[in-house]
């Protein structure tokens, strides 16, 4: 029996509903398969413990986390008592760049029984990966002469390790699923680091001549992402430009209650993250409407991650099952609580065992 720890933080608003509701799940995943059983130790963190104690993690908690097998995530994030900046990077940022999850994964896929808010939506089915360590996101730089004279200095930053392992991943992975990669670039407008971006990408791509590789620049490729999604089979980006990508991605596939992220630990040393991808959403917290589809995706993504693909996949089946009977949560237009998915897909589980 293989025994995998995982380090829960379900976080603020919805994420104390959809957490739990995943696991439950995960643990009938594990029962299924007989081999594997799931430890789990949670943790409390997240804006009401920042309340009271002024940080959004202990001090040791890092520490706790990488001991880990993986990190599973709800959402952080309550706007009206801790501003988002705080909440964010005192948790979500700190544990992505601490435990080194230097590439994040966001498929996006045409779910039957979701409307897609395109109006003739192709079978679509990509995934985009992006650079989570550097790039547009880095704190290099600053503001000087404030007033009229005031100056913003804001450097990106594209090192070869971090540049070449991103696009080196994406080939990897393209030759598990279509064969096809697309890289974002901008080395028409921004003069520097996207061409070197274009080079690290030809020089990869010799090492993969069985992959058809192309690059787009991302104006265009925002608008193939809406215009014709089905054409794509895995996206290759940098922070910024994998960050905007993949929230057309998550548009197309009709609620941000479904999409699913991962945060990936490259070197070992340290446990991944999976979370959704949207936040807490503290609008509909306490009504039990809160749609469980991103957690639970991440929860098989998690599972491929461990090698347990079929037990992923069979997740993913009930999934779409479920959702092709009807029963959705209200933002996708259903009137099912977030009880009746999670009971569903628990029953479409067991059916298929
Ligand atoms: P949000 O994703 O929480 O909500 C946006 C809209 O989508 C809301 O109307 C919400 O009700 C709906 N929604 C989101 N997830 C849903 C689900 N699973 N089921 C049904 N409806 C869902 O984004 P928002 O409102 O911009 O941010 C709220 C808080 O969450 C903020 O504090 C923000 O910083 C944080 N946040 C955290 C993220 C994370 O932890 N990864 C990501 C995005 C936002
Ligand atoms: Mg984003």
């Amino acid at each position: 029996m293989r025994r995998i720890d995982l380090a829960v933080v379900p976080g603020d608003g919805i994420g104390k509903e959809v957490v739990p509701a995943a696991v439950k799940v995960l643990d009938v995943l594990a029962d299924v398969h007989g081999g594997i059983t799931f430890n789990y130790e949670y943790f409390p963190w997240g804006c009401e413990y920042y309340l009271k104690h002024g940080v959004m993690m202990p001090n040791h908690g890092m520490l706790q986390l990488q001991q880990k097998d993986a990190i599973f995530l709800g959402a952080v994030g309550y706007p009206k008592y801790v501003p988002d900046h705080v909440s964010l990077w005192g948790l979500l940022i700190k544990i992505r760049r601490e435990c080194e999850q230097v590439i994040n994964l966001r498929p996006a896929k045409a779910l039957k029984g979701v409307s897609s808010p395109l109006k003739n939506p192709q079978d679509f089915d990509f995934i985009v990966v992006r650079e989570n360590s550097e790039g547009e996101y880095s704190e290099v730089g600053g503001r000087i002469h404030q007033g009229n004279d005031e100056i913003a200095v804001q450097n990106a930053v594209f090192t070869r390790k971090a540049t070449e392992r991103t696009i080196r991943y994406a080939f990897d992975l393209a030759q598990d699923r279509r064969r096809h990669l697309t890289s974002a670039t901008k080395s028409n407008g921004i003069v520097h680091s996207m061409p070197f971006w274009d080079e690290v990408f030809e020089e990869v791509s010799a090492d993969y001549p069985e992959i058809q590789a192309e690059s787009q620049h991302i104006d265009a490729l925002s608008a193939y992402l809406v215009t014709r999604p089905e054409t794509l089979d895995v996206v290759v980006g940098s922070n910024l430009f994998g960050d905007v990508l993949t929230d057309i991605g998550g548009a197309i596939m009709g609620s941000i209650g479904i999409g699913p992220a991962a945060n990936i630990n490259l070197n070992g040393q340290y446990p991944s993250m999976f979370e959704p991808v949207h936040g807490s959403a503290p609008d509909i917290y306490g009504k039990g409407i809160a749609n469980p589809i991103g957690q639970l995706w991440t929860a098989s993504m998690m599972l491929d991650h461990f090698g347990y693909n079929t037990l992923g996949e069979l997740l993913l089946t009930t999934i779409e099952n479920t959702l092709a009977q009807g029963i959705k949560t209200p933002d996708l237009g259903g009137k099912a609580t977030m009880d009746d998915v999670v009971t569903q897909v628990i029953k479409e589980i067991k059916s298929v065992q």
